[in-house]
């Protein structure tokens, strides 16, 4: 497995990759890699010849309270997951090569991104596609591979590649859940024992929404006041939002339309932001 720093260095590997004809896959990743991005790797192994894992905690992304500096940074375990995987070249950049001084070049979605968690993180998406793009651009993959958990997320990049005609295809993986139910995520590394256990409400909570719209019940109003309900189950949950919106442009909605309905939601649990939503 190569592991490569230099943009210019990760530039000529991928020309040379392409010229030799083999499909470039790309999960892109801010490293603390855990199980749901071993299926993600699975995933960009299963579409393309060339398996590239970029690792970089993006400070664009972060807003100026959020938890940049304590974001867990481990390269060498990381190394060794991707190692383990199959991953054929990790890419590392560093922060001063990928914005150098005098850095001015934004890449911003105005619709998807808007809505969710880009109220309470008014600049978090304009981060995520700006360093996306460039990884896109550096790397140059046929194939990148997001997770579920991020849905808005996967949604705004995939708005992204329609609307600038990169040449990508976006493969969406499925959210990978501890035994009870709770989303895989770095940031679950922040909870004690107690917010830990605490915090299966969350998924918790997404089941008795899905419960309400299998039992024909479309009614938004009604599972959001379930949800919500569940959620205050723990007295360290504050909720940030839950709404039902739709999967594509994650747009509030009043009804549910089966089959293509998001319950999303985002919450403290005391100092943790977590988030994570379920189809319906
Ligand atoms: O999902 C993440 O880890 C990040 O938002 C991403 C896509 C790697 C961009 O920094």
């Amino acid at each position: 497995m190569q592991v490569v720093a230099s943009i210019h260095e990760m530039q000529s590997l991928s020309m040379a990759t392409r010229f030799k004809g083999s499909l470039i896959g790309l999960v892109p990743t801010m490293g603390a890699l855990h199980a749901g991005h071993r299926e993600l790797i699975r995933l960009a192994r299963e579409k393309a010849d060339f398996t590239v894992v970029s690792l970089f905690v993006n400070p664009k992304q972060f807003g100026p309270n959020e938890d940049f500096e304590k974001y867990p940074r481990d390269f060498e375990a990381d190394r060794a997951v991707c190692e383990e995987e199959g991953v054929d070249l990790v890419f590392c950049p560093t922060a001063g090569e990928l914005y150098p001084e005098h850095y001015s070049v934004y890449v911003e979605e105005e619709m998807v991104s808007k809505g969710l968690c880009g109220i309470s993180r008014p600049h978090h998406f304009k981060g995520v596609t700006t360093v996306v793009a460039k990884l896109f651009n550096i790397v140059r993959p046929d194939v990148a591979v997001f997770g579920q958990k991020d849905a808005q997320q996967s949604a705004v990049l995939r708005k992204m590649v329609e609307d600038l005609h990169m040449p990508i295809e976006i493969v969406v993986g499925e959210t990978v859940r501890e035994d009870d139910g709770l989303a895989l995520s770095s940031r679950n590394r922040y909870l004690t024992p107690e917010q830990r256990a605490d915090a299966r409400h969350i998924y918790e909570a997404l089941l008795t929404g899905k419960e309400l719209v299998d039992q024909g019940n479309h009614s938004v109003d009604r599972i959001i006041a379930e949800v919500t309900h569940t959620l205050a189950r723990s007295r360290r949950i504050r909720v940030i939002y839950a709404e039902v919106v739709d999967r594509r442009y994650m747009q509030k909605m009043r009804e549910v339309v089966p089959g293509e309905s998001l319950i999303a939601v985002a919450c403290w649990v005391d100092q943790t932001r977590l988030i994570d939503n379920l189809k319906i």
